[in-house]
């Protein structure tokens, strides 16, 4: 179980708006912003799916998805990689679709990508960048 340090969930907060890149079968990349993101456990991410297409697509065909956190006051970058599991139904989907109606009844919300995390890799500039770290 890879679990994020204390130091990550500062930065992991500190985000609003989150690239998640996703590959096809075919490993064609694809990158979408994404913002309702959040860390639900050290090692889990929910991210909500209102408006995806291609990832939703390639998170079907391979259940893969990488995303990475950056503080500019503190000059910390970490990429985070996961796996993927998808809901559409379930309490899980109930809570994060109630969340967003929350936020605005037009928002479709119609899924729930719960992402386990696999490996965290530095991408601060310097001499460890892209070294693992988890
Ligand atoms: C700032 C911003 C935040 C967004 N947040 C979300 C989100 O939380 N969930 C979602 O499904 N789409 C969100 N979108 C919309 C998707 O990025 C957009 O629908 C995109 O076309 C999906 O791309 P895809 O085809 O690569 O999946 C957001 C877009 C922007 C610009």
């Amino acid at each position: 179980m890879v679990k994020l340090t204390v130091e990550m969930k500062e930065v992991f907060a500190k985000q609003k708006v989150f690239a998640a890149a996703t590959a096809s079968k075919n490993a064609i990349p694809n990158v979408a912003p994404i913002a309702t993101v959040q860390l639900i456990a050290d090692d889990t991410i929910w991210i909500g799916d209102n408006y995806m297409v291609k990832t939703l697509a390639n998170v079907r065909e391979n259940p893969h998805l990488a995303l990475y956190i950056w503080d500019p006051e503190k000059k910390r970058c970490f990429q985070i990689k996961g796996t993927v599991t998808i809901k559409t139904s379930g309490p899980e989907y109930e809570k994060i679709k109630a969340q967003i109606k929350q936020k605005g009844a037009h928002y479709p919300a119609k899924g729930l990508l719960i992402v386990t995390i696999t490996e965290v890799h530095e991408c601060t500039p310097g001499s460890n960048a892209g070294k693992k770290l988890l």
